[in-house]
């Protein structure tokens, strides 16, 4: 048979496929544990950017360690022991029948339509009281579900810090919720007022310095109202009575001692 016959053509080009398939497969294998830590590693690295103290070149590991993780149950506002907080994942969560809880349509500001009842937080402790917690949010923006870490101070109201990690908004326009120039504006903004009332938004336009307004606003995003409002819409939601709001106040009243 020459060799540029069509039948060896095929037989080469059929085993270049198998050996390839093979080579592609282990490699998906033998790298499964690293990509699973490398999430994991990236999650925290995320965390630690909201509450302010991520340092670059120190190990997230070591930084990590803290931070405590904690599960919630949204429903009762109490922390909940049934699940491993390793392996806790409130994405899978929210689409696991036993876990899901869907959000009756009037209630669903962050256009997402479940959520897992239970949600991992993250407490930063020092000498046994709490400094900091971190909360995940996400929801709907114009493009994507955006998600995101919001952290706040012991009084449950102050942010220390909000960032997104992971949407499909437009670079440039919905993507400048990752500018740190915008970024910066929300470390002291307050959530709430005296009386608990929600307050915290991102305004069209730029907020009045001398406003008594401004502790609780931030600067919108030029040409990309829509992404902003998604911001606002999953702060109210995530921060609201259907959200984390009952559970802040039981552990306001619980003196801060988790
Ligand atoms: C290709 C394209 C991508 C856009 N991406 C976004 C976006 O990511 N977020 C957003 O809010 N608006 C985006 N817009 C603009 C919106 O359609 C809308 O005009 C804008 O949100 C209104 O904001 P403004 O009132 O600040 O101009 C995009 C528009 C186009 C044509």
């Amino acid at each position: 048979m020459s060799r540029d016959s069509t039948g060896k053509v095929l037989r080469v080009a059929f085993l270049l496929c198998v050996v390839c398939s093979v080579l592609v497969s282990a490699a998906a294998v033998v790298l499964s544990d690293r990509q699973e830590r490398n999430k994991v590693e990236e999650k925290n690295k995320n965390i630690l950017q909201a509450a302010g103290l991520y340092e670059a070149g120190i190990p997230v590991e070591a930084q990590f360690s803290k931070i405590e993780t904690r599960i919630v149950d949204l429903q009762t506002g109490e922390f909940s022991q049934d699940f491993d907080v390793v392996t806790f994942d409130s994405r899978s969560a929210a689409r696991d029948p036993e876990t899901r809880y869907q959000i009756p349509a009037d209630l669903d500001l962050a256009a997402i339509k479940n959520r897992s009842r239970y949600q991992d937080v993250y407490l930063v402790m020092d000498d046994g009281l709490l400094q900091q917690i971190i909360l995940p949010v996400h929801g709907k923006g114009l493009w994507s579900t955006m998600y995101g870490f919001i952290s706040l101070a012991e009084d449950f109201s102050t942010v220390n810090g909000f960032a997104f990690y992971e949407h499909g908004e437009t670079p440039g326009l919905g993507g400048e919720i990752d500018n740190p120039s915008w970024k910066k504006q929300w470390p002291g903004k307050r959530i709430y007022d005296d009386v608990g009332n929600f307050r915290i938004e991102v305004l069209k336009g730029r907020v009045d310095k001398k406003s008594e307004n401004a502790i609780f606003q931030v600067d919108g995003l030029a040409g990309a109202t829509l992404t902003a409002r998604g911001v606002n819409n999953l702060l109210k939601y995530w921060l609201g009575d259907n959200g984390y709001k009952p559970f802040l106040e039981k552990l306001k009243e619980a003196g801060i001692k988790p």
